[in-house]
């Protein structure tokens, strides 16, 4: 079964054609980071627009990576909840367009269960890892990449396709088997959500933890903007940090109970603790603070904010394997678990044999995550969640009627 998924619910417009659930034939995303970089972070009014002048462009490319013609998908997918409004309507706008002009079925997606998906990839299970076999370069990407044109637009692309499939381990269990074991914790950390899922079997999710306020890749971005790090602030921040000192800054963590999560308080004790290293009032204007800090504190305050972030979501999935004792397997999603240091952490807390012994709370349990690659929104991602809906028994959608929902859970 080929699945045609198509993804726009932030500044991503994306394409992507997947066989059987697993193996990507084409993986098309154009980014809109180089517009959003000047402003500092995404109008939603332009990421609509600009998703309308490369949407058919990249589905073409899409189709003709993947070697296909209309008469070889099986299936349209495409994201309908969370996101911009502006930005869904012309992704499921699309979508219904061509699912009634090519006659296919159409499935709406919802966003955070694609993130979650994203481990199923094929190209996703050569990151994955084992608490008895863990790879040599587990960080590295594994899908290719290369910055090409888009026909009748400026800006790059990143095309991941599957020419070293061949290199992959082909996986010794069918797509309808269960994989990874469950029941499963995902940790969705995204530019919009930070959840914790409860997943005890394929298309079942239960929210067991979210952000009172803003999302832990919001903070990134607020706090790489106060540091005056180019956005997105996620991959800023790893960056520099690398330099820094993570224990130069204390930083307070949240003081919310349970699994549910706060980051509002995380960015201003940054901003505070920014001032008071620069020796300004808390009245300073926060986006004239860059001009006051060394390289070297600003490498330290990402450092010590990266850390205080991880091991905030450390602490709370500690906190989930006590409460769900049965759970088998942890999965990252979401563009944060492209961050090497919570890959690094999640690993040593939960997947090593080390912690076995040393963390009281934490049990080994296998460990899933993204390539780095299909970390961020992609389409592939949406194409696999489809394939698991269809198994699952979900029927399509109405082309006629399909609706968007910009702020639904991933429960209704
Ligand atoms: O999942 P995603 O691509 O879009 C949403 O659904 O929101 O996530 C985007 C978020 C941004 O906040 C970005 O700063 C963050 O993911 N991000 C990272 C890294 N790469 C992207 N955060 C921390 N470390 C990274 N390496
Ligand atoms: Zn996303």
């Amino acid at each position: 079964m080929k699945i045609l998924g198509i993804e726009t619910s932030c500044d991503e417009t994306a394409a992507a054609v997947v066989r059987d659930g697993r193996e990507i034939l084409s993986n098309v995303v154009v980014s809109q980071i180089d517009i959003f970089a000047e402003y500092g972070g995404v109008i939603p009014e332009v990421a609509a627009r600009s998703h309308l002048e490369v949407m058919m462009p990249v589905i073409d490319i899409a189709l003709a990576d993947a070697s296909c013609t209309w008469d070889d998908i099986d299936t349209i997918a495409v994201t309908h909840a969370p996101g911009l409004l502006g930005s869904l309507l012309i992704g499921t706008l699309t979508a219904r367009t061509l699912a009634i002009l090519h006659n296919k079925p159409l499935y709406a997606v919802h966003h955070l269960k694609s993130h979650v998906y994203a481990n199923w990839l094929w190209q996703s299970q050569t990151s994955m890892l084992r608490s008895e076999a863990r790879p040599a370069g587990p960080f590295a990407s594994d899908v290719p990449s290369s910055a090409i044109r888009v026909p009748g637009g400026e800006r790059s692309r990143v095309t991941d396709t599957t020419p070293r499939l061949a290199s992959l381990r082909t996986p010794p269990y069918q797509s309808t088997d269960v994989y990874p074991p469950f029941p499963l914790i995902a940790l969705v950390v995204s530019g919009g959500h930070t959840q914790i899922l409860y997943m005890p079997a394929h298309n079942e999710f239960e929210i067991i933890g979210t952000t009172h306020d803003d999302a832990v890749g919001e903070c990134f971005d607020k706090v790489a903007k106060i540091l005056g790090l180019p956005y997105p602030g996620g991959p800023s921040i790893a960056k520099v940090a690398l330099t820094g000192d993570a224990d130069k800054y204390k930083l307070p963590h949240p003081k919310v109970e349970g699994l549910d999560f706060s980051f509002s308080g995380l960015k201003t004790a940054i901003l505070r603790a920014v001032q008071k290293e620069v020796g300004v009032p808390i009245s300073y204007p926060s986006h004239k603070l860059k001009d006051l800090l060394s390289d070297e504190q600003v490498a330290d305050f990402a450092g010590s904010f990266q850390k205080t972030a991880v091991e905030i979501l450390i602490e709370k999935l500690k906190i989930a394997l006590q409460r769900y004792p049965e759970v088998k397997s942890i999965m990252l999603a979401g563009g944060v678990s492209a961050n090497k240091m919570l890959r690094e952490r999640v690993l040593a807390e939960f997947a090593s044999r080390e912690s076995e012994k040393t963390n009281l709370g934490a049990r080994p349990c296998e460990v899933y995550f993204p390539t780095p690659a299909l970390s961020g929104d992609n389409g592939a991602m949406v194409a696999v969640a489809c394939y698991y809906e269809i198994l699952s028994g979900v029927e399509p959608t109405d082309p006629y009627s399909l609706n968007i929902y910009p702020r639904i859970s991933v429960e209704d």
